[in-house]
């Protein structure tokens, strides 16, 4: 039996030594990326997925699920705690205990990952949510996610800073993230189990896009807990408290530099920092990758 084919089957992850790869379906072992996770997570028909690609308002949608799922809660002290990055290495935790853990999180369980639609585990059992951004703006917006995070958090997580906007432009083009995920995800967006967002509709519409939210998942809301989501995952709430947003090193100390992470929330902020070749390289990268549809769906037709 492969790991692609054991993944969701009970007992393997007590069976299967340690240090053999999983089938290679599950991706390259890297710090933020940990196959053997993915491979033998065990979902439920309650877990929610959060499937949004880096920068496209993934930990917007943490807070907004943490806090529907709660009735409203600001005690905690790290999102990840509430709503962890399923797929990261977790040292000195070994892929069993981080397991393990998951298992003992109370029903409904929410996680976030940056997994394509092939690479998600449970892509059929859990429920899956996502909101995609505009591409010039996620990338403006991981070039200051590199510039502001702690040098032992870029060496932590195997990152770097770059030298420049441009040399940035050009991993970000070449490593291709953004359109992997979305050209994986937009073919599913019709399926029962998935909800598609815009940033920019949480952007114009807080409150409606929070009750559709709740409405996919069948979560009764009370205009009590509709107040209380709206205003904690409000974009100053969230940067009034973006130590709890922004992950921490293992010994607990901040990833970011103050004020990092949770940053300006804008759309078309791109407007004001990339150059108009950088951004035809964008558009015309989307054009390649990406069908009308799609392009039409974040106003790039
Ligand atoms: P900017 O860097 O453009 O400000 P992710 O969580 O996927 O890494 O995305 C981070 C981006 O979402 C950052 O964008 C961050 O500021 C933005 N964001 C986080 N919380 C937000 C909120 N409540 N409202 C608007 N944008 C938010």
């Amino acid at each position: 039996m492969t790991a692609q084919q054991s993944a969701g089957t009970p007992g393997l992850a007590r069976e299967a030594p340690p240090n053999t790869p999983p089938d290679t379906h599950w991706g390259d072992p890297h710090p933020l990326h940990d196959p053997w996770i993915l491979a033998h997570f065990q979902a439920r028909p309650s877990d929610v997925l959060i499937t949004t690609a880096p920068k496209a308002g993934t930990t917007w949608m943490q807070q907004i699920l943490h806090q529907l799922r709660t009735g409203g809660d600001d005690t905690f002290e790290d999102i990840d705690t509430v709503v962890p990055w399923l797929e990261r290495q977790r040292p000195p935790q070994t892929w069993q205990q981080v397991l393990a853990g998951f298992a003992a999180h109370p029903d409904p369980r929410l996680f976030k990952t940056h997994c394509t639609w092939e690479q998600t585990p449970g892509r059929e059992i859990a429920r899956l949510i996502l909101t995609v951004r505009d591409p010039r703006d996620c990338c403006v917006s991981f070039y200051h996610h590199l510039m502001d995070m702690t040098d032992s958090a870029l060496a932590a997580h195997g990152l770097e800073r770059p030298a420049s906007l441009e040399a940035h432009v050009e991993a970000w083009l070449a490593f291709g993230a953004w359109f992997r995920n979305l050209g994986s995800w937009w073919p599913q967006r019709e399926r029962d189990n998935l909800l598609m967002l815009r940033y920019s509709d949480l952007k114009a519409d807080l409150p409606g896009a929070i009750q559709r939210i709740a409405a996919f998942l069948g979560w009764p809301v009370t205009p009590r807990t509709l107040e209380q989501a709206v205003q904690l995952s409000s974009f100053a709430w969230m940067k009034a408290n973006s130590q709890r947003f922004a992950g921490r090193n293992a010994d607990g100390s901040p990833l970011f530099r103050p004020g990092g992470f949770i940053r300006k929330g804008q759309t078309g902020d791109h407007t004001t920092q990339l150059t108009a070749d950088q951004e035809a390289r964008i558009l015309g990268r989307c054009r390649q990758e990406l069908p009308a549809d799609c392009l039409a769906y974040l106003g790039l037709d």
